[in-house]
């Protein structure tokens, strides 16, 4: 399995509550390195930016206020397999529907805010570790 990298952002429910080192340990745990990490209050322009694939849907207004209500932590990670293995420790979208021991049943407290974003495919995690990150920001 090859190593590859992925885009992580710990978001304003979860910073608002102490959660970063708490979750970051479950990433890490899961396998995944935290090759780059910033602590930014995203602009409404940034978030309006990463989210534009939603702008038609309807939660896309409110999505675009929860992200920039608080701090949030941009991460890249890299590990095996990293898109797929972020993607199995954080859960599923929704809370109600994530698996035990996965970040959202853990600590997602709803749909808007589950918590943590991750990147679904390895194109998409290139084109969100670019929106954020200089590449001599990621020390692997
Ligand atoms: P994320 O992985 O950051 O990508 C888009 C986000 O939109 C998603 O996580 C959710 O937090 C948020 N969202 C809010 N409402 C919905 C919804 N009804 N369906 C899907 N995503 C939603």
């Amino acid at each position: 399995m090859a190593v590859t990298r992925t885009f992580s952002i710990i978001k304003p429910d979860a910073t608002r509550r102490n959660l970063t080192g708490a979750i970051t340990k479950m990433l890490e745990d899961a396998g995944l390195r935290v090759v780059a990490s910033r602590r930014i209050h995203m602009s409404r322009d940034q978030a309006e930016g990463f989210y534009a694939v939603h702008k038609e849907r309807p939660f896309f207004n409110d999505l675009c206020t929860f992200m920039t209500s608080g701090p949030v932590v941009v991460q890249v990670l890299e590990g095996e397999d990293a898109v797929k293995r972020n993607r199995e420790v954080m859960g599923a979208t929704n809370p109600a529907d994530a698996a035990e021991g996965t970040i959202r049943k853990s600590y997602a407290e709803s749909i808007e805010a589950n918590s943590v974003h991750g990147s679904d495919s390895d194109e998409n995690a290139k084109i969100e570790i670019d929106f954020f990150f200089e590449p001599d920001e990621i020390v692997g």
